[in-house]
C-alpha cells in the first residue's frame, strides 16, 4: 500500500509534533507542519528537537538519523502563508506543496474541525487522504463537513462521486506518540476501503500497531478510558481517598504507569472534558456524565501539566 509523499500535519500541539515526529523518523515521510500561531510551531519544533537529542544520546539512533528527520519537517503558519491568512489559503500552500495526506491535530473541538475539513476539502486533490488525530468527535460527521466543503452548487450525492467523503478517516494516536505503540483507525460510515487501508499502512509505518474501531462516540479508547478517569475524579470529589491514594491504588494494584488523576492532567483536563461531553452528548447516557469538579478545574484555567497546575502542581 503506498505511503504519503508528502504528509500535512495540522496543529503543532503535543499530537501534531509526535505525529510529524514519527512520521519522519520512522516511516521516513516528508511533512509539512502548519499550526496558525508560529510560537506553537517554535515551541514544539523545539521540543521535537530535544526528543531526537535524548534519542541519539541514548544511541537509539544515529545522528545522522537525527538530521535527516528534522530535515523532513518543514513548517508553516499563517504569517508565513502566501497572502493573507484566513483558512484557504493555508490549506491551498498545503496542496500547492504536494500534500496527499492530512493528518488534523487541532483542538478537541468541533466547530474548529469541520473549518479545517472544509477547506481541505476544497482545496486539496481528490486522491489526497484527509485524517483526523480527534478523539472522539465523530468521523462521520467531519466527512460531512468535508462534503460541504465543495462549495455551493455541489450536492452531497455529487460530491461524494468525487469521493470526497470516502477519503476522510480516524488516525487516533496516543500521548506521548513516540512512546506508545498504538494507532486506532476509524472509519465513518462513508470511508472507502482505499482510504482505510492507506490510513492503516501509514500508522504501520509509523511504528503502530493497529485497531479498528467503529464510529462511536470516544471509538473504543475513550469509551474506555474517559469514564474510568472519571470515576477517579468523582471519588476524589466524594472524598473517598486522597488524591495520592487514588493514585497509588491504580500505579501498585493494578500496575498502570499513571494513575487516572495523573494520567488525566498528562492528556489535559479541557481535552478530558471535551471528550467527555461528546460521549455524554453523543449517547446522552449517564454513565458519561462529566464530573462537577472537573468543569470546574477548567473554568479555574487549571488544565493539568500544560498550564502548570491540575490534580497535580508542575
Ligand atoms: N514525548 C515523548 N517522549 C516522552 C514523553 C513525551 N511527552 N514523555 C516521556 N517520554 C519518553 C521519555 O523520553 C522516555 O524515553 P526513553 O525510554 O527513550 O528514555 C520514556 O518516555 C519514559 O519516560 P520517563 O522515564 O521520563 O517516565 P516514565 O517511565 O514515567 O514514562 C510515560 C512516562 C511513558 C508517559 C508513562 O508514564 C506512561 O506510559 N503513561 C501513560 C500514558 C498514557 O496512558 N497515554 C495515553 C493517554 S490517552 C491518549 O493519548 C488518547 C486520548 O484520546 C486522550
Amino acid at each position: 500500500m503506498a505511503l504519503p509523499r508528502t504528509l500535512s500535519v495540522i496543529g503543532a500541539g503535543q499530537m501534531g509534533i509526535g505525529i510529524a515526529l514519527v512520521a519522519s523518523l520512522r516511516a521516513k515521510i516528508p511533512v509539512i507542519l502548519y499550526d496558525r500561531d508560529p510560537s506553537q510551531i517554535s515551541k514544539g519544533l523545539g521540543f521535537m528537537d530535544k526528543l531526537l537529542a535524548k534519542d541519539v544520546s541514548k544511541g537509539k539512533i544515529s545522528e545522522d538519523d537525527a538530521k535527516a528527520a528534522r530535515a523532513r519537517i518543514v513548517s508553516i503558519s499563517s504569517t508565513s502563508s502566501s497572502s493573507s491568512s484566513d483558512e484557504l489559503n493555508w490549506a491551498r500552500e498545503l496542496a500547492e506543496r504536494g500534500t496527499d495526506m492530512v493528518v488534523e491535530a487541532a483542538s478537541e473541538r468541533l466547530s474548529i474541525k469541520e473549518g479545517i475539513f472544509r477547506a481541505l476539502a476544497e482545496s486539496l486533490s481528490k486522491d489526497a487522504v484527509l485524517a483526523s488525530n480527534t478523539s472522539s468527535i465523530s468521523i462521520t460527521k467531519l466527512a460531512g463537513a468535508a462534503v460541504d466543503g465543495l462549495g455551493p452548487g455541489v450536492s452531497r450525492a455529487s460530491a461524494e462521486g468525487k469521493s470526497c467523503a470516502g477519503r476522510v478517516v480516524g488516525v487516533h494516536f496516543f500521548n506521548p506518540v513516540p512512546v506508545m505503540k498504538l494507532c486506532e483507525v476509524i472509519p465513518g460510515l462513508q470511508t472507502s476501503e482505499a482510504t482505510l487501508e492507506r490510513a492503516k499502512a501509514f500508522a504501520v509505518a509509523c511504528g503502530k500497531e493497529v485497531t479498528t474501531s467503529k464510529d462511536v462516540p470516544g471509538f473504543v479508547s475513550n469509551a474506555l478510558l474517559m469514564p474510568f478517569i472519571n470515576e477517579a475524579i468523582m471519588c476524589l470529589e466524594s472524598r473517598t481517598a486522597t488524591r495520592d491514594d487514588i493514585d497509588k491504588t491504580l500505579r501498585l494494584g493494578m500496575g498502570h504507569p499513571m494513575g487516572p488523576l495523573q494520567l488525566a492532567d498528562f492528556i489535559g483536563l479541557d481535552t478530558c472534558l471535551a471528550i467527555q461531553e461528546t460521549l455524554y452528548e453523543g449517547t446522552h447516557d449517564s454513565k458519561y456524565r462529566p464530573s462537577i469538579l472537573l468543569g470546574r478545574m477548567v473554568d479555574a484555567g487549571w488544565l493539568g501539566k500544560k498550564s502548570g497546575k491540575g490534580f497535580y502542581d508542575y
